[in-house]
């Protein structure tokens, strides 16, 4: 049996560049085909979104999303529109271009290698024109596909969340699921590293997509991970869920006074939290 000590050194190791390693060839070195840049359709059903963002923008002064940006965990209990949902979408995995022939997509987000190896599912609960229920975004036609209906929103959200009860309010919660050997065909083992730091740079651009738009995120790492894998129908291994975030309509008193209770019994009075003097 390992001990935590070990588990911890291991895990240490893992946050280290392997890169000046000595490898064997991956399988882009070895001449194998390559993966498909994302994940094919399930079907032909089609769920169109917007590229027209103008009418969204709500605060387009970016020194005022920095400094707003904060996770909110509390939300209006009313939907969000498809529109507002298309460009968080976009903004978080929306290809601007391809490199080379079909060799890689641009997004607005970067990637190690560009090789973008993230599935965005939503579970959707409170969104104008979308009936509750588990929804795949197809990045290269900037469409949703349905993957199946939800009885109980709000609580197979929470339960994916690992029963973080205040999930359950949220209008859709994103979750991100990586797909392995998009990484590994190029990297091979130093491709696992590469992609948590990608995942990072995804949080962050929903974080800073909302607040542009009067919306709320809180990223969660904290997942159920066999309750999130079979709510998006992945295997769990060649796809798997890695990162998620609740998503909905700010609402900056009732976040302030949740987030106070949330943390009522963890934080004492004297560091509770105070804006840093200008
Ligand atoms: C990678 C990551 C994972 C997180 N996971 C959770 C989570 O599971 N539950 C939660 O309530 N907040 C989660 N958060 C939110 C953090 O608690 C939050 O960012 C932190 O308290 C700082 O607050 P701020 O985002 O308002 O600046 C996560 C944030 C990040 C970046």
């Amino acid at each position: 049996m390992e001990t935590i000590t070990q588990q911890i050194k291991q895990n240490r190791d893992f946050c280290k560049s392997p890169f000046g390693e000595q490898r064997e060839p991956s399988d882009q070195q070895k001449h194998l085909p390559q993966p498909p840049l994302s994940k094919p359709a399930r079907s032909d059903k089609r769920i169109a979104l917007s590229r027209d963002f103008r009418e969204v923008l709500t605060q387009p002064d970016f020194l005022t999303i920095l400094q707003q940006r904060a996770s909110q965990r509390f939300y209006q209990d009313r939907p969000m529109t498809l529109e507002q949902l298309a460009f968080l979408l976009w903004a978080t995995q929306g290809v601007k271009a391809l490199r080379g022939n079909h060799y890689a997509t641009l997004r607005t987000v970067p990637s190690g290698g560009a090789r973008h190896a993230f599935e965005t599912y939503l579970a959707v609960r409170l969104v104008e024109g979308l009936e509750p229920g588990v929804y795949h975004y197809l990045p290269l036609e900037h469409a949703l596909e349905p993957v199946g209906p939800l009885e109980d929103p709000a609580g197979q959200i929470i339960a994916a969340m690992h029963g973080q009860k205040w999930a359950g309010g949220c209008a859709v919660a994103f979750l991100y699921s990586f797909v392995p050997y998009r990484a590994e065909w190029r990297y091979g083992t130093s491709a696992h590293r590469v992609a948590l730091i990608d995942a990072g740079h995804v949080g962050q651009n929903l974080y800073l997509a909302c607040e542009a738009i009067g919306c709320g995120a809180c990223a969660v790492a904290a997942i159920d991970q066999p309750v999130a894998d079979r709510l998006c129908q992945l295997d769990g291994q060649e796809e798997f869920i890695l990162y998620a975030a609740a998503v909905g309509l700010s609402d900056p008193e009732k976040n302030q006074a949740g987030n106070q209770q949330l943390y009522a019994g963890t934080i004492a009075e004297s560091d509770a939290i105070a804006p840093l003097e200008k």
